[in-house]
């Protein structure tokens, strides 16, 4: 498995022969600037919510790529209507693609689509694959519900937010590391704007005090995982 970072909470999985893109945000994002959006080659792409900062770029890929749009019923409807294929799910249902098994989860959070349509309830998705296992969180709060992903699934790693603010915060995306009983952690959703600016040497150190191994990429970055 490879993780390929665009800035804020949009990120590159490559599975066996597939690509998924969660939640893209780069032409709006000034720190993404070095990204080319049209260069982005990818077979799925997987979207939390409908808020701008995790939607914006969704038309223009799945247009250039013919991607396949994977979100909750009601920001798939909105996008199925602009001629966008894909699939919709929602909370608690898991479907089977080419990569894997998606697993829709809880979040705690609000959605609504950049044109004012409710964009259903905000979720996070557990990917199950041959390659590992992993937890994209989405925007969320820290959350009891946080424990079942723990007590069902075995992660290899997961993605968290941890600019706080409009989402967890660093001690308590510890607590949900926890919770979900994974230790390795890619930290996500911080610094893109004045709300969410973190001291990211002292989120690694408060990590590190709590035994989790915490990854920040730098944006173009990417990780194999395994
Ligand atoms: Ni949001
Ligand atoms: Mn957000």
């Amino acid at each position: 498995m490879k993780i390929t970072y665009f800035g804020h909470s949009c990120n590159l999985i490559e599975i066996g022969n597939s690509r998924i893109l969660f939640d893209p945000f780069i032409t709006g994002n000034e720190l993404a600037g070095n990204v080319n959006v049209d260069d982005i080659q990818t077979d799925y792409i997987l979207l939390s919510h409908g808020h701008e900062d995790h939607v914006l770029d969704t038309e223009r890929i799945a247009k250039n790529t013919g991607a396949k749009v994977i979100a909750p019923y009601e920001t798939f409807m909105w996008y199925s209507q602009k001629g966008l294929n894909g699939h919709p799910m929602n909370h608690g249902g898991k479907c089977t693609f080419e990569f894997g098994t998606v697993k829709m989860t809880n979040a705690v959070h609000s959605s609504v689509l950049p044109d004012g349509n409710y964009g259903g309830h905000p979720a996070g998705f557990v990917i199950e694959s041959e390659d590992g296992c992993f937890y994209y969180a989405g925007d969320t709060a820290l959350t009891m519900d946080m424990q079942l992903i723990g007590m069902q699934h075995k992660l290899d790693f997961a993605i968290l937010p941890i600019g706080d603010n409009f989402t967890m915060g660093v001690d308590d995306a510890i607590i949900c590391s926890d919770f979900i009983k994974c230790k390795n952690i890619i930290g996500v959703h911080y610094d893109t704007f004045g709300y969410i600016v973190i001291d990211k040497e002292k989120a690694q150190a408060k990590f590190e005090n709590a035994g989790i191994n915490l990854t920040l990429l730098e944006i173009g970055e990417s990780l194999v995982m395994n």
